[in-house]
């Protein structure tokens, strides 16, 4: 065995020893797409989907796919220098006249629309202001750009939504310029940022703002343009950087901004010209759902708020702590490893699905299940999944908090 085989090994003993007690919750393999699916030919009502108005399966926009297969394959096998095609051109026109932006580029992920833009805006007269929860892809673009000695900005952190800590960093910055970056919904936690007030500290210091607003597209604002629509920041924030991986069904970044701040990321942003680009029927399908929402936006937002309303309501009667959410992302907060592990398995076994968020998504000792309503879950759904938390929290002690015994000899033959 070569070091890298003992490295690997090693590495996975936690994973070892939890696959042994069938409690490994991951890559689950499900049959067909949607909220409602199967694993290994049993129904299950998906509570982790970030399918938050539920279009994804929607026949129009599985028809538009098909057609755009059709036409332009499945692939363009290339970057957009020399793979665009006018459905790209068009959706971007689209999407930044939606958003309420000068101009719209499209990525091949919204993690590569973060890591390419962060990199391609920053240099050394930057300082980089962060969240100190911040989505992978903030600190990933973060780091790639301080990995590059020629253009390396000052990274400074701030308290998690607190605008008195990123004020403290703004007026202490090193560097002339300033980016902010936040996030619209902290996905782990379903709490939404303060964004008036970051907006204000923002102009005060003359600092860009950049909203990720992955989970706010589709859910915020009546007609789901996002936290600044909600917050009647529209016109305020220079920046925002959202996916067509939650609400738009499919896979793709969008970054939104001024024209030239856009073009200059186009032809700066390595993640951009150094993939491939996205395949039309992702296009197609995105371009279905937007649609949709000009269409009938506001009406699905409410839906969507009102069983978030309803499931919110119901599990603090039952006496769940929801942590710090206020919105649709409610995460069923364990606190132990074993208690999240534990409840996902049982609830999986009766057709519920939450993902168990564990360590290093978050700190030890704040586990939990990832619990997003959606617009396409039915009463009947979230009644089986309360039923099934109830009965299962109080086995497992979640709602009382208790402590669980040791585990030795509880899976003994
Ligand atoms: C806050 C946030 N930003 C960015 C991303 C990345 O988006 P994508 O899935 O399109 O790469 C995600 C998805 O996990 C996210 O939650």
């Amino acid at each position: 065995m070569s070091w890298l085989d003992d490295k690997a090994h090693e590495g996975l003993a936690l994973i070892r020893e939890v696959k042994k007690l069938d409690l490994y919750p991951h890559f689950r393999a499900f049959e067909s797409g949607g909220l409602h699916t199967t694993i290994d030919g049993k129904g299950i009502v998906n509570f982790s989907s970030n399918d938050y108005l539920g279009l994804s399966t929607h026949p129009e926009v599985k028809r538009a796919a098909a057609a755009a297969v059709e036409r332009f394959a499945v692939g363009l096998s290339s970057s957009r220098v020399q793979a665009t095609t006018t459905a790209h051109i068009e959706l971007e026109e689209r999407l930044a006249k939606w958003f309420g932006f000068e101009s719209c580029l499209l990525f091949t992920t919204g993690y590569q629309a973060m890591v390419g833009t962060l990199q391609a805006l920053s240099d050394r007269q930057t300082t980089l202001v962060l969240d100190n929860l911040s989505h992978a892809c903030i600190l990933d673009g973060t780091f790639l750009a301080a990995g590059v000695p020629a253009q390396s900005p000052e990274v400074r952190y701030f308290n998690h939504n607190s605008v008195r800590s990123l004020e403290r960093c703004l007026k202490t910055r090193e560097r002339e310029h300033a980016i902010v970056l936040m996030e619209g919904i902290y996905s782990l936690d379903g709490d939404r940022a303060p964004l008036s007030d970051f907006v204000e500290v923002c102009e005060k210091y003359d600092a860009v703002l950049l909203c990720d607003d992955a989970h706010g597209t589709g859910t915020l604002g009546r007609r789901g343009t996002g936290l600044a629509e909600e917050t009647g920041m529209e016109g305020r924030v220079p920046l925002v950087i959202s996916t067509f991986s939650k609400t738009f069904g499919g896979i793709g970044g969008i970054l939104l901004g001024a024209s030239d701040v856009v073009d200059f990321v186009k032809h700066n942003a390595r993640s951009f010209l150094f993939s491939a680009t996205l395949p039309v029927p992702v296009l197609a399908a995105a371009s279905t759902i937007l649609d949709m929402l000009e269409r009938e936006g506001p009406a699905l937002v409410q839906e969507l708020h009102e069983k978030a309303a309803y499931m919110r309501k119901s599990l603090i009667e039952l006496g769940f702590d929801l942590g710090k959410s206020d919105t649709h992302i409610m995460p069923v907060m364990c606190r132990d490893l074993r208690k999240a592990l534990f409840m996902h398995t049982a609830l999986l076994e009766k057709g519920v699905m939450m993902v168990p968020i564990t360590y290093p998504g978050v700190k030890f000792g704040e586990e939990r299940l990832r619990l997003n309503v959606t617009r396409g879950h039915s009463r009947e759904d979230m009644d089986l999944a309360l039923e099934l938390l109830d009965r299962y929290g109080r086995a497992f002690g979640v709602q009382s908090g208790e402590e669980l015994g040791p585990l030795e000899g509880l899976f003994a033959p």
